[in-house]
This record gives structure tokens, sequence and C-alpha cells, in this order.
């Protein structure tokens, strides 16, 4: 059983994934009216469908657990972007906010000793690692390749072998 606290915290990690699908989708919407960048709107749709899916099983796992899963009230993200390196630089900012409060959650679940809980984060903290990983590698090539329109070019065709491992479930 959810202590309240524990609960409440996880409840506010739904709402942070929830945000993170809406903030991708804007992505993928604002990426699929530019020219050429056909592979970076595929790879923020799959991102968006990805954090909803993250969503899900922080619900699934609260309500399993004897508690209540909240669907949350969500504001606007942000819908437009001055360029797509500044989109870029948004979602590695995201994934540092959603790493930090999964590790907020991993020690919160610690100090209230609550094992279950501590053992279902792991999932979320190795997530988090790879979603860094990549965020950071995408605003590397980013930064390389500058101006350069043929770089962009490339960029764009292979955006989705920087993914890694595809969900698990
Ligand atoms: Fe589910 Fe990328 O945070």
């Amino acid at each position: 059983m959810l202590s309240k606290i524990v609960q409440d915290a996880l409840n506010k990690q739904v709402q942070m994934e929830a945000e993170s699908s809406q903030a991708y989708l804007a992505m993928a919407s604002w990426c699929e009216i530019q020219p050429g960048l056909e592979g970076v709107t595929q790879f923020f749709y799959k991102q968006s469908d990805e954090e909803r899916q993250h969503m899900l099983k922080l619900i699934r796992f609260i309500n399993e657990r004897g508690g209540m899963g909240i669907v949350p009230p969500l504001d606007q993200p942000m819908v437009t972007f001055p360029s797509l390196k500044k989109l870029f630089e948004e979602f590695l900012k995201h994934e540092l906010k959603v790493s930090s409060s999964i590790n907020e959650l991993v020690d919160l679940a610690l100090r209230e000793k609550d094992y279950a809980t501590h053992n279902f984060l792991q999932w979320y903290v190795n997530e988090q690692m790879e979603e860094e990983r990549v965020a950071r590698t995408l605003n590397d090539k980013l930064e390389l390749i500058g101006d350069d329109r043929s770089g962009l070019y490339l960029f764009d065709r292979d955006i989705m072998n920087y993914r890694g491992k595809e969900e698990d479930e």
C-alpha cells in the first residue's frame, strides 16, 4: 500500500510525464510545418507517444498499489520555436528536469522505506540516462552542423538512428 506522501509524489510525476508528452507533441507539430524536417518530426511524435507511456505506467502502478492515479490538468507547452537549435536545447533542458524529479522520487521512496516503489523507479532511472544521452548527442550534432545545410539534411535523415533501445513495453 502506498503512503500518501509517496502517492502524491508519484502523481506529480504523472503530471510531469503528461507535460513532457504535450511538449514533444508541440515540437513535432512545429517541425512538421518547417521545410525538410520530416525525420525530426517523426522523432518528436514518437517521443511524445513514449512520454504518454511513461505516464500510463505510473498511473497503473499507483492503482495497483492501492492508490489512485490522477489525470492532471495541463498548461499549454511552448508551441513555436525561434530555431531548431533552440528547440533541441529545450528538449535537453526538459529531460534534465525530468531526471532530477525522478532522482528526488527515488530518494523519497528510500526515506519512506517503500522498496517496491524504489524498485519500480529503477526503470525510470535507466530510461532517463538514455533520454539524456540522446538529447545531448543531438545537441552536440547540431552544434557541429551550425548553418551547414547538407549537415542538417543528414541530421534529419539519420535522427532515428540516435535513439537508443526501443521501449520494452
Ligand atoms: Fe519520461 Fe523523457 O521523461
